[in-house]
């Protein structure tokens, strides 16, 4: 018999969770607005909301922790970290940042002027977010099969190259600052992209002459599914894998909540030292000092533990095969999820889960309101309201796929906790037929009106 998976740790502290009843629900989401967002943590059971800074450090990172240097300037854990950066990544240039929105911005401060046009996959909803906001236009050319959740695929994060050059065929290469990668690909599921798809936008990036930035917040992921997925690497180190990955690339943001596990912090790196430069004068503006960013010395020697640790392919296993024993348990059950499992979440699929509630009543809040009803478990919608308003018409935008993302905190949550939250959502779905009611919104930002938008019950 083969022997399964076992988690490549053991638990040396826990933290109390707390169960709730229905009712105790019902009241504080409907004070919360029905914005998941606006829950406090004390109220959720299985808090599945991100996997992004909710992941548990290792023993080593904490020890880390303690040896921080925070000193103003030139602090031996900006030194660590820079050492880490270079030795996994390859990037000689390197300013650390608060978080990986942090880095869009001062990046992005540099790279981006109005009335450009940003080519990639799926940009994030924060990456879209900076380019939006400085009237430039993100260009979405992710590979077809990703828009169908029952399509199997690979490497369903990938580019579509032919809607890459078309884009470069259709606007003034002066207006195309740069092409983004997003490793792997969130919103399309947590899918991944193939190193074949990495190495061919490089081909289109060198023939028009514009830098490749990677958006890395999942890259280690993202070189587990290579290593285990594409011909050519099943004998190489995820570590390998990163380093070919990179050579691709002319820079990246990172938001390194993710696959670096530590709790908050980000970072920029680049192989070009003019960028860089112009760089530096905007995280000292937005971030801090150049040899911190926004980070104390601590969470530096932290992320640089994190980073070696989380391209480690047994800590990529273990969390890896915890998601996917989430999503074989959803498809036992049969709830239709985005296939094949992304790394770091199941992506529930709201239209074909909930039938009877239309995109415009916003059917994937309705479904994460409604789970967070059912058994205290957190998603987030990554749906219509997520995708805001066109910021030209003001129009809502209803993307071609609505999802309830169940997203797994790293070395957090065991698998008896999987089960819990597979049986919540099964129970929803044995009642889908008599969900027909769907929300309407009260109050909503102009942009990223995710995080605070005001619903009511329709
Ligand atoms: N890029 C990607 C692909 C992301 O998933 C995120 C964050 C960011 C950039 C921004 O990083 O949060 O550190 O500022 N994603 C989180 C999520 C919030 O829940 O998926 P940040």
């Amino acid at each position: 018999m083969n022997l399964p998976y076992a988690e490549s740790y053991k638990i040396k502290m826990v933290e109390a969770i707390k169960t709730s009843t229905r009712q105790e629900r019902e009241e504080w989401l409907k004070e919360a607005k029905y914005n998941l967002f606006n829950l406090s943590s004390d109220k959720v059971f299985v808090d599945l909301l991100t996997d992004s800074g909710t992941g548990a450090m290792s023993d080593k990172q904490w020890a880390a922790m303690m040896l921080g240097d925070e000193s103003y300037a030139g602090s031996s854990s900006y030194t660590n970290l820079k050492n880490s950066v270079k030795n996994i990544l390859g990037f000689d240039y390197f300013l650390p940042t608060h978080q990986g929105r942090a880095a869009e911005n001062v990046l992005f401060s540099v790279l981006v002027k109005e009335g450009d046009i940003v080519p990639g996959n799926s940009h994030f909803d924060t990456t879209k977010g900076h380019i939006e906001f400085r009237k430039a236009e993100a260009i979405d050319c992710t590979i077809d099969e990703a828009f169908s959740t029952t399509v199997l695929h690979d490497f369903k994060g990938s580019v579509d190259v032919q809607k890459l050059e078309n884009v470069f065929i259709s606007y003034p290469i002066e207006r195309i600052p740069f092409i983004i990668v997003t490793i792997t690909n969130n919103n399309a599921g947590g899918q991944p992209v193939s190193m074949q798809n990495l190495r061919e936008v490089r081909k289109i990036a060198d023939k028009y002459g514009v830098p490749v930035i990677f958006d890395s917040a999942r890259f280690a992921e993202n070189a587990y599914f290579i290593k285990t997925r594409e011909a050519g690497y099943a004998d190489k180190t995820i570590k390998q894998i990163v380093a070919e990955m990179y050579s691709y690339a002319d820079g990246m943001t990172m938001s390194s909540k993710k696959d670096a596990i530590v709790n908050i912090g980000g970072f920029i790196a680049l192989k070009n030292k003019a960028i860089y430069e112009k760089a530096c004068v905007y995280n000292i503006m937005f971030e801090g000092f150049i040899t911190y960013g926004g980070m104390a010395g601590r969470d530096m020697n932290a992320l640089a533990q994190g980073l070696d640790e989380g391209t480690e392919f047994e800590t990529l296993h273990s969390r890896i095969q915890q998601v996917a024993y989430l999503g074989n348990k959803l498809k036992e059950y049969g709830i239709p999820v985005q296939e094949p499992f992304g790394g770091h979440a199941i992506f529930v699929d709201a239209k074909r889960f909930l039938q009877n509630v239309s995109a415009e009543e916003f059917r994937a809040q309705t479904l994460a309101i409604e789970l967070y009803l059912e058994a205290g478990v957190r998603g987030v919608e990554i749906g219509a309201i997520m995708a805001d308003r066109d910021p030209i018409t003001r129009e809502n935008r209803f993307p071609e796929l609505e999802f309830v993302r169940l997203a797994i905190p790293r070395r957090t949550y065991t698998n008896n906790h999987m089960n819990y939250v597979a049986v919540a959502l099964k129970n929803v779905f044995d009642r889908r037929n008599e969900i027909k009611n769907g929300v309407k919104i009260v109050k909503e930002a102009p942009i990223l009106r995710h995080f605070t938008v005001e619903l009511d019950k329709i």
